[in-house]
């Protein structure tokens, strides 16, 4: 099976995870997507989890026709209950879990001032509490020892219009350092990956949906570009591998360095774009 296309090869050997089983929450599209075709090109049954359920069989198609192993199952991750029937359904097709995944997410720049009470929760609702509903319902399954948890957290630092987002994720970062100790003995390591702006996403078509707007971001970067889906997929890749096996409890920012800068050049882009400005 190949790798995503117009991305470079990899790095990695071809049977890394063969004969593993991941779940991917918020797997229908943008660096979720790219971790598990990634996974799947390096022998992983990957089970993608979506709120839509067509979004997440058209992914899980496109898998099987470049000759890997996947089924599309639709929970939202607020909702425990579809949770633990999406777990049914994956364990009763590829068996337990090696690996779960946790990259549902949602979004939007707001300040604080211009979101409402229901529009901060929706967020903490979906990042926080959805990345812990994901990880307590695929827990009876996951294999231990042996089984990995990643979660997909952001920023790492304050953000300017995305209050709701950094506070949900580090919660996200600290329930990742506690579970990693909880589950060290059970032999389960727990970490998550801070992306940076990758191209080819959803959200950066939001953020950067132009030329000039594009350059800016990449000019935010120290290391001078946008990071593509396939460079979040290979910290993935490594951290659920045996060469990670010594860690635990990281939380990893993938980002060409852009962290370091704090969280001004990020809302320099939110104010060029016009988000948070009053209308009329
Ligand atoms: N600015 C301010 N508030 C916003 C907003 C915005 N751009 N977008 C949504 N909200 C508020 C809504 O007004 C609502 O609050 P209210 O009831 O007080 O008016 C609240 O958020 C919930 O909105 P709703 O659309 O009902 O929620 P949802 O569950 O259907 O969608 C979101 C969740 C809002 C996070 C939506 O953006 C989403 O589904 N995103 C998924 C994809 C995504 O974000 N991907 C990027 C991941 S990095």
């Amino acid at each position: 099976m190949t790798l995503n296309p117009g991305t470079p090869e990899s790095t990695f050997r071809p049977d890394l995870l063969q004969g593993k089983h991941a779940l991917i929450t918020g797997g229908g599209s943008g660096i979720n997507l790219g971790i598990a075709q990634s996974f799947a090109a390096h022998g992983c049954a990957v089970t993608i989890l979506g709120r839509n359920l067509e979004k997440a069989q058209k992914a899980a198609r496109g898998i099987v026709e470049a000759g890997g192993k996947a089924l599309g199952v639709s929970a939202d991750v607020r909702d425990f209950a579809a949770l633990e029937a999406a777990v049914a359904l994956a364990t009763a097709e590829f068996g337990d879990f090696d690996i779960v995944l946790a990259g549902a997410a949602g979004n939007f720049p707001a300040p604080v001032d211009g979101i409402s009470p229901n529009g901060f929760k929706t967020v903490v609702d979906i990042d926080l509490l959805g990345t812990y509903n994901t990880i307590k319902a695929a827990s009876p399954r996951l294999k231990a020892p042996g089984g990995n948890v990643l979660s997909i957290s952001a920023y790492g630092i304050p953000v300017p219009m995305q209050a709701h987002v950094v506070a949900a994720k580090a919660g996200v970062d600290m329930l990742t350092r506690t579970l990693a100790i909880e589950w060290g003995l059970r032999g389960i390591r727990v970490n998550a990956i801070i992306p940076g702006p990758i191209d080819g996403t959803e959200g950066m078509a939001r953020l950067a949906p132009d030329e000039e707007s594009r350059s800016q971001v990449a000019g935010s970067v120290p290391l001078g570009r946008m990071g593509i889906p396939q460079d979040i997929a290979n910290a993935a890749l490594f951290l659920v591998s045996d060469a990670a096996s010594y860690l635990t409890g990281v939380i990893l920012p993938v980002d060409g360095g852009q962290n370091m800068l704090g969280g001004a050049p990020q809302y320099q882009t939110f104010q060029a774009m016009g988000f948070g400005q009053k209308k009329g």
